[in-house]
């Protein structure tokens, strides 16, 4: 198989007594869409922080295309070409959504390169696209924080690809938002992904979401992978069945 494209070697994390992440060793490879199961404080949040800069492991390392990036700032981690977006959707919320996506241009471009014609006529049509992309098109000139919560996990998405990530990390793309708008946004969502040919990771508690949307499925218990492996294999496990998804006829 080839390099991949994310892995992880030893990460460990605590905070005070509570061991987040515990011996972690993962892979992801390219063109993997991986979800991520686990009860609540089981540590997928984590470790998202940990392979994008947001917190340092204890011990352990992590590596983007063969490349050490551990304790880099997420600024960094962004340029290599990881991509995020968040449980609480990280947006300029009083700006509209086609400045929100401006924004993001001028921070992949650096600030003053915004202001100079070509980058702009070239960010512009991406920004255009982009929204075009992810079917924000007819909101460009709402304010973001007014938006419903599917709209601002799509707008978040959005900006994360304005970096031109080739991996993107999800955490919870579908929270807060209704079960019946819940596979609309993943359908819009992973189809921008594959159109922009980004490989992706999200973390996920629907079971129906991720059979859907997964060619892979990693379960985090107390800090640590207890199953890694194809949706039907991971969801059928007897001890994620109970531990994880709650399933009392176990
Ligand atoms: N900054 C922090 N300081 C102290 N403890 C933390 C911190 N961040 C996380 N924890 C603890 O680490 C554990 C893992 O938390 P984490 O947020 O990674 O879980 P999670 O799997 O993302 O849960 P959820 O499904 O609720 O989002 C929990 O016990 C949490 O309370
Ligand atoms: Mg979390």
């Amino acid at each position: 198989m080839s390099q991949p494209i994310l892995s992880a070697k030893d990460v460990c994390l605590s905070f005070g007594g509570v061991v987040a992440a515990d011996h972690i060793d993962f892979e992801l490879h390219e063109g993997e869409r991986l979800a991520v199961i686990g009860q609540n404080g089981a540590g997928k949040t984590t470790f998202i922080n940990i392979c994008t800069g947001y917190l340092k492991p204890d011990s352990g390392q992590i590596y983007f295309n063969g490349k050490a990036i551990t304790g880099q700032s997420p600024r960094n981690i962004v340029r290599l070409g990881m991509g995020r977006s968040f449980q609480l959707p990280q947006l300029f919320v009083d700006h509209t959504v086609q400045q929100c996506l401006e924004i993001a241009a001028a921070a992949r471009s650096g600030r003053l390169s915004w202001f100079t014609s070509l980058s702009k006529s070239v960010s512009e049509r991406e920004v255009l696209e982009t929204m075009e992309l992810v079917g924000l098109r007819d909101q460009a000139h709402e304010i973001s924080g007014a938006l419903p919560e599917g709209h601002k996990k799509l707008l978040d998405v959005a900006m994360a690809l304005m970096l031109r990530p080739k991996l993107i990390i999800m955490d919870e793309p579908t929270s807060g938002v209704s079960s019946e708008d819940k596979h609309g946004l993943m359908a819009l969502i992973m189809q921008a992904l594959d159109e922009r040919q980004v490989t992706s990771w999200f973390v996920e508690h629907d079971v129906d979401i991720v059979s859907q949307y997964a060619t892979r499925v990693a379960a985090w218990i107390s800090g640590q992978i207890a199953a890694d492996g194809s949706p039907s294999e991971v969801l059928n496990n007897p001890q994620i069945k109970k531990e994880v998804l709650g399933d009392t006829a176990c």
